[in-house]
């Protein structure tokens, strides 16, 4: 990526949100600056409570910024009303660690695609066309369509529903995708398929992914670069082998010394990269 121009698609000063007043203040995102860029995959790392949700919450807009402003393709973002909020979402979509939590239960599956293709302004598309787009979607993660067809979010498995979230980010094909823990409450086989999913549509989409994780090891095997979070600040960043190989920060060598064989740079170098770039015929319960 070095020698390209690189796009800045997504960035940040002065980042902040301050939950409740008084006793009660919570400042669970304190003053963060940050500038992704497109194609890049971010992991922003911390442990549970440093913020890392309220801020995938603030950057799509789910949750409002206290403090600070955001930009998205080199232009502050401007979200002030529903419509302008819908187009906005077409460049920066999420997946959150509990895949039933995003949907509504009574929306029966081919909804939720077919909302999607709508979204992308296809409407007014013959029937046949859709049903084309929500079967490739869906075979894309390994869903047959034709079995999910009118069946409701509660009637699939929590691993198929989180590959149901990424048939719908291969039908937006969104600029940003933010992945909030997306493999932490699934199994590890279904964990491996999800994360061979997300490298894929990657490399075929070219999209950003920000990916949030307490997983420091994990988050080196994925990501170009590591944020890493505590306390609501970014108390170190740069690019995965920086960060990981040669911590600073205190926190980030805490982080290290609860993953096995981190500190062995060698072994982690050589792996690197390799698992998770390959084709996914090696993906376990495809
Ligand atoms: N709606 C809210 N009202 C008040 N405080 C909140 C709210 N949401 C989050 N917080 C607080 O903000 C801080 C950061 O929470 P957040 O959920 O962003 O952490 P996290 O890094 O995502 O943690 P985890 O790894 O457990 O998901 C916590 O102290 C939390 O209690
Ligand atoms: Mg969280």
């Amino acid at each position: 990526m070095s020698s390209e121009k690189r796009e800045l698609c997504l960035s940040g000063s002065g980042v902040t949100k301050v939950f409740g007043f008084g006793d009660k203040k919570t400042v669970a995102v304190d003053h963060v600056d940050f500038d992704f860029y497109t194609g890049e995959l971010i992991s922003i790392v911390g442990e549970s409570g440093s913020g890392k949700t309220t801020l995938v919450k603030m950057l799509l807009g789910l949750t409002g910024v206290t403090e600070g402003d955001i930009s998205f393709m080199g232009q502050k973002r401007d979200i002030r009303t529903h419509r302008k909020k819908k187009e906005y979402w077409k460049g920066i979509q999420a997946i959150f660690q509990d895949p039933f939590s995003s949907f509504n239960i009574f929306h029966k599956i081919d909804s939720v695609l077919l909302d999607c293709i709508n979204m992308r302004g296809g409407r007014r598309l013959p029937k046949e066309t859709k049903i084309e787009m929500m079967t490739e979607a869906c075979s894309f993660v390994n869903l047959k369509f034709e079995e999910l067809t009118n069946k409701y979010p509660f009637e699939l498995s929590g691993g198929q529903m989180q590959r149901l979230m990424i048939a719908r980010i291969f039908l937006l094909k969104p600029k940003i995708l933010l992945a909030d823990e997306p493999t932490s409450m699934i199994d590890a086989c279904s964990r491996a398929t999800i994360l061979d999913m997300l490298m894929d549509l990657r490399r075929e989409t070219g999209m950003m992914i920000i990916f949030i994780t307490h997983d420091i090891g994990l988050a080196y095997y994925v990501s170009d670069s590591v944020y890493i979070m505590e306390r609501g600040r970014f108390v170190e960043y740069g690019s995965a082998d920086e960060v990981i190989l040669n911590p600073k920060a205190e926190y980030t060598k805490r982080l290290l010394t609860d993953v096995p064989k981190i500190h062995d740079p060698w072994e982690f170098s050589r792996n690197k990269r390799y698992d998770f770039r390959k084709p996914p015929e090696a993906a376990d319960g495809k």
